[in-house]
């Protein structure tokens, strides 16, 4: 298995997840928003697999045509086959025409368009002018300051609204042990740390892009949609640790530190093999419109 279908193996799991952590205020202000258009025309910005539509397309009662924007071409060519599996088990035929998906059931029509590119390229990529909507689920996390910056610019100059969902902003085990907070420092440290693009927002996504929106003149919702993990559901705080695992030793430098980061992985390990360890990991979603955009 490469690294792309190991995060494709990823971002499915989460799916389950983040569909009960989504912030149902900030996800009904935005169909409120949007109910009086007849037909969608919707970006996902950073699609992966197109989880995130795939959510979306039973919350829409309009017809639908979406553009997947995602900078890994694997990723979306994975997406492609599980949206035909999607549509099988939800009782719509799919069509493949010119690459682009139309999936029918007797009432509705979603059309579905590959764009491989950075989200930071999109005036490039695509003609903004007859979108709806913007959304993103788990990806400004990634994104820097400057970068989200530079898209809020792009959607502002389009008046396209944005729903940004499950943005991390900080994770605890349950039960607390020693060094919980010194690991999850570090593991914040990784995901802000110098990148050719500068720093990712990581934990602060939520503070700056509260800002942001606000400060480009959005009017903004936020609410919070954090995963609670359970004891009996190993499977995901496993893969979180797997994730400490991995990026921690690129950022310490000490051995007595590497040796700390072992014995409390064996530590975590051993919890989740008695059903004793759950975690919580929070997040924040927005809704950001442009006053006077409201039809
Ligand atoms: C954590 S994944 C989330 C995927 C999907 N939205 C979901 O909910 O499953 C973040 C995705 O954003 C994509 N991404 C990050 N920065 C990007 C950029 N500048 N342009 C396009 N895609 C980007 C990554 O390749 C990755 O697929």
């Amino acid at each position: 298995m490469n690294q792309n279908q190991k995060f494709a193996q990823w971002l499915e799991l989460r799916i389950a997840y983040d569909a009960k952590a989504r912030n149902l205020n900030v996800e009904t202000s935005c169909q409120e928003y949007l109910q009086k258009h007849k037909h969608l025309k919707i970006l996902d910005l950073g699609a992966g697999t197109g989880a995130n539509c795939r959510y979306y397309f039973s919350k829409i009662s309009q017809e639908q045509e979406w553009f997947l924007v995602e900078q890994n071409q694997e990723l979306l060519e994975i997406a492609f086959d599980r949206l035909i599996v999607w549509a099988q088990e939800n009782g719509y035929e799919s069509q493949l025409q010119n690459s682009i998906l139309v999936l029918k059931n007797q009432f509705h029509q979603i059309t579905i368009h590959k764009i491989v590119g950075s989200i930071l390229d999109l005036e490039n990529l695509i003609d903004l002018n007859t979108f709806d909507l913007a959304i993103a689920n788990a990806v400004f996390d990634l994104f820097s300051e400057n970068q989200f910056q530079t898209l809020l610019e792009c959607l502002k100059k389009y008046q396209l609204p944005l729903l940004a969902t499950i943005n991390y902003t900080g994770m605890n085990f349950i039960p607390q042990t020693d060094n919980d907070s010194c690991f999850i420092k570090y593991y914040h440290q990784h995901m802000q740390r110098h990148q050719y693009f500068g720093r990712g927002m990581g934990p602060n996504c939520g503070s700056s892009m509260w800002e942001a929106m606000n400060r480009i003149g959005m009017k903004v919702l936020q609410g919070e949609s954090s995963w609670k993990i359970s004891n009996n559901d190993p499977v995901l705080i496993e893969l979180i640790l797997g994730f400490m695992e991995e990026s921690i030793p690129e950022i310490i430098e000490e051995a007595t530190l590497q040796d700390e980061l072992n014995t409390w992985l064996l530590k975590k390990q051993e919890m989740i093999a008695q059903n004793k360890l759950s975690c919580n990991v929070a997040h924040l979603d927005f809704w950001g419109y442009w006053e006077g955009c409201i039809t």
